[in-house]
């Protein structure tokens, strides 16, 4: 089995992402939650970006047994000097370290040549390294990078001492393919098989997840990832996705450390600590991913969840009623729903309850336009179509 290196950047670039920023409590509090849940490395934050972050992460440093602590680092002494500051008290530390490699970011953002960026990587890997054993260097818009110079890059960087290089497509312009080929070029051509490898997706067009399978399965061991793929613009690849993708497709020959059972739980904090809603219909951790409301996907999972579901939701923690009864669902649903009440269903009228509940959704009752049937409502509606109640009714 091949051992992927889970690195969440929860705490950096998603919370750098828009609305998203979190308290230093909040901070700590997620950081410890993915040391237990044994993440390989914590981006814990952009110490030189200001006092809140260098804080956060010298807090996050005394406290984290598990995984490595990181900051992130410009290629600057000042960024790696206050970098190495902040986590310096770790148990586990790495500084990682970054600069633009593509000719758009060198010309348009660095306003520097190519000569100069090869000069820089050098000079501030060795320093970096001068302060710390374990350095991440990675090359900003690899993915638009050339990728004969994004060889000479890594070579320099791995010259100088950096341990783990970082491809990461910041801007998410890549296809899986083109990924693919992407890697094992830069693998072929550069030093890259003598360091961890490390890929960093963004999600602009969908693809961060992908993308990342696509790179991990092309020699990448290491994946940079967020809780619910928060991060900049689209967000990144989302550290549940990628960990259940590993879990579940046994033949990709891979395994990470993680522990399933606390990713429902480190989500819903994450959610409270940013306010960043998830999409219901998102993978693993939306409320939707495990819920059936149609009445023939309700009939399969009542007798077997495996016709509709290919995770154990208990797995990732997630303990909620997958029978959703709203205006498609059918008799086996309220059948189901009724035996969780403890009705006996023999002395209720199934169909006349499936009509009325149809009919309740569509009627002025149901005044907020809810989709799903509260609970007072279902056992008002199963109690008045009692089969001797209604003979009396009659009568
Ligand atoms: O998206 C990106 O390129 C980054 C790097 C700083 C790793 O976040
Ligand atoms: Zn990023």
């Amino acid at each position: 089995m091949k051992k992927i290196k889970i690195f969440d950047t929860t705490l950096r670039d998603g919370e750098q992402s828009p609305g998203c920023s979190m308290s230093i409590e909040d901070k700590v509090k997620i950081a410890k939650i993915l040391n237990d849940m044994k993440v390989d490395v914590i981006e814990a934050g952009f110490a030189a970006s200001n006092d809140k972050d260098f804080n956060a992460i010298k807090l996050i440093s005394k406290i984290c047994d598990y995984s490595i602590i990181t900051s992130l680092a410009r290629c600057n002494k000042n960024d790696i000097d206050i970098a190495y500051e902040a986590i310096k008290e770790a148990k586990h530390k790495r500084i990682h370290v970054f600069i633009a490699t593509s000719e758009i970011h060198m010309k348009d953002k660095l306003n520097k040549t190519p000569e100069e960026v090869k000069q820089i990587t050098h000079d501030m890997v060795s320093y970096a390294k001068s302060k710390c054993e374990d350095i991440e260097f990675s090359l900003e818009d690899a993915t638009r990078t050339d990728p004969d110079f994004a060889c000479e890059i890594i070579d320099i960087a791995i010259n100088a001492g950096a341990t783990t290089i970082n491809i990461p497509d910041t801007v998410g312009f890549m296809t899986p393919l083109e990924f693919s080929n992407f890697i094992k070029y830069l693998r072929k051509n550069s030093k890259l098989d003598t360091v961890d490898i490390s890929v960093h997706c963004h999600n602009d067009l969908g693809l961060a997840t992908a993308n990342t399978l696509s790179a991990i399965i092309s020699g990448a061991n290491q994946v940079e990832v967020t809780v619910n793929g928060i991060g900049e613009r689209a967000g990144n690849t989302s550290l549940e996705e990628i960990v259940a993708i590993i879990d579940t497709k046994k033949s990709l020959g891979m395994t990470t450390d993680i522990n399933t059972h606390v990713i429902k739980y480190v989500s819903d904090e994450v959610v409270k600590a940013t306010g960043s809603i998830i999409q219901s219909n998102k993978a693993i951790v939306g409320v939707n991913a495990f819920k059936h409301e149609a009445g023939i996907h309700q009939a399969g999972v009542i007798n077997n969840r495996s016709t509709y579901e290919i995770l154990d939701p208990t797995k990732y923690g997630i303990y909620t009623d997958n029978i959703v009864i709203g205006i498609h669902s059918g008799k086996n649903a309220i059948i189901n729903k009724m035996q969780k009440l403890n009705f006996d269903i023999n002395l209720y009228d199934i169909n006349q309850i499936l009509i009325d509940i149809k009919n309740w959704f569509i009627s002025e009752n149901n005044i907020n336009n809810v989709k799903e049937i509260p609970e007072e409502v279902f056992i008002v509606i199963v109690s008045s179509n009692k089969i001797n109640q209604k003979i009396k009714k009659k009568s």
